[in-house]
């Protein structure tokens, strides 16, 4: 069934672990990812982005969606992510979407707040989840000074404040990740100090991480060897995120890693066997590197098993 986060979150923080959250864009994204999902027995976030939203249009993510459940009768939670308006949140609500995400993180607290409360008061009344975010994530990198973490990083004490003022499901929290393959110059850190403090301040309550793709190097690698151009690309490496659901992030989002595996598979076959042409014979080895790659992060995030 379609299934809100309330349950699988709260339960992913009880049990210390972290509920994985993949960016679907089309068919064959969804079926890898709820493929694995299925084998691995885990719960399991399929979220859409505004943008592809505009690209596969809502009635087809949603209409997959329900097929993939009726296929394999794996309960699923159908997110909108990065919601950047009410309007917006309140469209994805109204096609039946399960839980969605306010980012209202480039505003000041007040409006912030102001905007996450007005999506709360709509999507509870239609029992649905929401996702909030507070902090800034992009262009931060591991050598910020002090002074610039706390500009950019969430503040604790106002993530509580934000939290009891909203009466939002879940926060998404800045420690030091950001979206995309390029995450860290140098040495990979976060700030779990940071995140502790969150947790402390904010108890049973579901922390998210986005920007949380390890870019791991095969991927990058085998892209590179197949004519791609990814130099020097750098993610969360999986131990940092393992250590991150232990303590107290419940969510973790994942979309880069699933380009890189798909589009490594693709070239694979566009140079290895270049007479084929039936899009069948790259979409498959694709769907398979989906599934294989969330397989392996479900069990990462200690969520294999929890479904
Ligand atoms: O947070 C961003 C996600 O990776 C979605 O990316 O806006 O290109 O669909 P997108
Ligand atoms: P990545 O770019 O690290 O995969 O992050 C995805 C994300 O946070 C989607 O909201
Ligand atoms: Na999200
Ligand atoms: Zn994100």
């Amino acid at each position: 069934a379609l299934i809100s986060s309330k349950e699988i979150l709260q339960k992913a923080k009880e049990g210390k672990y972290a509920v994985g959250a993949f960016n679907v864009n089309n068919m064959e994204i969804i079926q890898g990812i709820v493929e694995a999902a299925e084998q691995e027995n885990a719960p399991v976030i399929l979220q859409v982005s505004a943008g592809a939203r505009k690209y596969a249009k809502s009635v087809y993510l949603t209409s997959l969606v329900d097929a993939a459940i009726k296929d394999t009768g794996v309960d699923v939670v159908l997110h909108l992510d990065h919601g950047d308006s009410f309007e917006l949140c309140k469209s994805c609500i109204d096609d039946g979407f399960t839980s969605v995400m306010i980012d209202a993180s480039k505003y000041d607290l007040e409006k912030n707040i102001e905007i996450t409360k007005q999506v709360v008061e709509y999507a509870h009344d239609h029992g649905v989840t929401v996702e909030a975010e507070l902090g800034k994530l992009a262009g931060v990198e591991d050598a910020v000074k002090v002074a610039a973490k706390d500009a950019t990083y969430t503040d604790p004490e106002e993530a509580a404040e934000f939290v009891e003022k909203t009466g939002v499901d879940s926060l998404a929290i800045a420690i030091g990740t950001s979206h995309g393959a390029y995450k860290f110059s140098g040495e990979p850190s976060l700030d779990y100090a940071r995140l502790e403090k969150v947790c402390e301040l904010i108890p049973n309550f579901p922390i998210v991480l986005h920007g949380a793709s390890s870019v791991p190097q095969e991927f990058v690698e085998l892209n590179n060897k197949y004519g791609a151009k990814i130099p020097g690309a750098q993610g969360v490496p999986e131990e940092m995120l393992a250590k991150a659901a232990k303590l107290g992030v419940a969510k973790i989002n994942v979309d880069t890693d699933i380009r890189l595996a798909m589009t490594a598979a693709i070239r694979k076959v566009f140079v290895e066997e270049p007479e084929v042409f039936d899009p069948r014979g790259y979409l498959k080895p694709a769907r398979t590197a989906v599934k294989d790659m969330v397989a392996h992060k479900m069990q990462v995030f200690g969520c294999a098993g929890k479904g």
